[in-house]
C-alpha cells in the first residue's frame, strides 16, 4: 500500500492494483475526472515527487506532457509515495450518483440534428447536482450514453438534455426515431467534475462547440444567482458550429454581470458578418488578458485538446483551464 499526497495536503492510501482516481474515491476524496477511460484528459495531474505506472490507456497525454511529468489519475497507479500538484474537488461528495427512474416530459428539435428533452422524476426523486455535471441515460436494451445537464437545478426538479444525432448510433435511433413524451428511462448521476470554481474578479470565458453549449447554459443559469464578492469581472461565451443552424440557442444570463456572446462559424457563407474559424482561434485573436482569465471548455475532443495546448502555450495557467470533452462512443 502506498500513499498519494495532494497539493492541499490531503492524502489517501493507494493500492498498486487501483488507479489513483479510484483509490481517492474509496477514501472519500473526489479528484477531477470525466470519462475515466484515459481519453478525455480531464484528470491530468503533474507528479511532483514519487513513481507511478500506467495501468490503462493514457494516450490522451502528449509526449510533451509526459516529459513534463503529467499522468492521468484514472489510468495510473502509485508505485511509491506520490505527491501530485492538484487539489481535490470533494465538494462533489455531497452530490452522490444514484440511479433513478424518469420519464420524458417534453421534447422538441431546436436544430435538425439536435433533440432537446425535458425529464421528470417521481416525487422527491429528482437528482441533486451542480450546474455543469452530466448524467448517464439508460435507454431501450440497456444502452447507456452520457449527456450534460442543460439547466441549473430548478424548483420543479426537471432536467433538460441536448442530444446530437449520431448517424448509426444505437441510442440515436431511439431518440430520433421513437422517443416520445411519457417514455420511461433510467438516469444515473450526477457525474463529472465540470462545475464552476472560484471565479471572483476573473474574466470568465466559456468555449463550446455543438451541444457542448448545454453545460454552459446550466453554468450561466447557476452564475445568475451568484453575488459579490464571488462574481467574475466579465463573462464571455464563444460558441462554435459549422453553419448558423448549429447555433440553436441564444446564450443569455440574467444577472449582475453582462454577458458577451460571440457566435463562431467554421463554414459560414459570404453573408455571415460574425467571427469565422474555431472558437479557440477567435479567443486568441481577441488578445485576452490570460493572467486574469479562467476558461471552461466543453465540446469535441479536438477543440478541447487544441484549446488547452494553445491557451497554455500562450500563458494561461493549467489550473485555470477546465474542460468536459464529448468522448465519442463506438456505437
Ligand atoms: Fe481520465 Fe478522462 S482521461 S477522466
Amino acid at each position: 500500500m502506498t500513499r498519494v499526497v495532494l497539493s492541499n495536503d490531503k492524502s489517501f492510501d493507494a493500492p498498486p492494483s487501483s488507479t489513483i482516481l479510484d483509490a481517492a474515491r474509496a477514501a472519500g476524496i473526489v479528484l477531477e475526472h470525466s470519462c475515466k477511460t484515459g481519453r478525455c484528459g480531464t484528470c491530468k495531474a503533474r507528479v511532483l515527487r514519487g513513481a507511478t505506472t500506467p495501468i490503462g490507456d493514457d494516450t490522451s497525454l502528449s509526449p510533451a506532457e509526459r516529459e513534463a511529468g503529467f499522468i492521468l489519475t484514472c489510468t495510473t497507479a502509485a508505485v511509491d509515495e506520490v505527491h501530485l500538484d492538484i487539489e481535490d474537488v470533494s465538494l462533489l461528495a455531497d452530490f452522490p450518483s444514484r440511479t433513478t427512474p424518469c420519464r420524458i416530459d417534453a421534447l422538441d428539435r431546436p436544430a435538425p440534428d439536435v433533440l432537446r428533452i425535458s425529464l421528470r422524476f417521481p416525487p422527491k426523486a429528482a437528482p441533486r447536482y451542480l450546474p455543469g455535471q452530466y448524467v448517464d441515460i439508460v435507454g431501450p436494451n440497456s444502452v447507456r450514453r452520457s449527456y450534460s445537464v442543460a439547466n441549473a437545478p430548478s424548483d420543479d426538479g426537471k432536467l433538460e438534455l441536448h442530444i446530437r444525432e449520431v448517424p448509426g448510433g444505437t441510442l440515436s435511433a431511439y431518440w430520433f426515431g421513437a422517443a416520445k413524451a411519457g417514455d420511461l428511462l433510467r438516469l444515473e448521476g450526477p457525474k463529472g467534475t465540470f462545475f464552476l470554481r472560484d471565479v471572483a474578479g476573473l474574466d470568465l470565458v466559456f468555449l463550446a462547440t455543438g451541444t457542448g453549449i448545454a453545460p454552459v447554459k446550466a453554468l450561466l443559469e447557476g452564475l445568475a444567482h451568484r453575488v459579490e464578492p464571488g462574481l467574475p469581472r466579465s463573462v464571455t461565451v464563444l460558441w462554435g458550429g459549422r453553419t448558423p443552424q448549429d447555433l440553436y440557442w441564444q446564450p443569455t444570463m440574467d444577472g449582475p454581470v453582462a454577458l458577451e456572446y460571440v457566435p463562431v462559424l467554421s463554414r459560414a457563407d459570404a453573408d455571415w458578418t460574425g467571427a469565422r474559424g474555431h472558437v479557440q482561434d477567435v479567443l486568441l485573436q481577441r488578445a485576452p488578458d490570460l493572467a486574469r482569465c479562467v476558461v471552461y471548455a466543453c465540446g469535441s475532443e479536438t477543440m478541447i485538446e487544441n484549446a488547452s495546448s494553445r491557451l497554455l502555450a500562450a500563458g494561461l495557467s493549467a489550473k485555470r483551464f477546465f474542460s468536459d470533452a464529448f468522448v465519442s462512443s463506438s456505437v
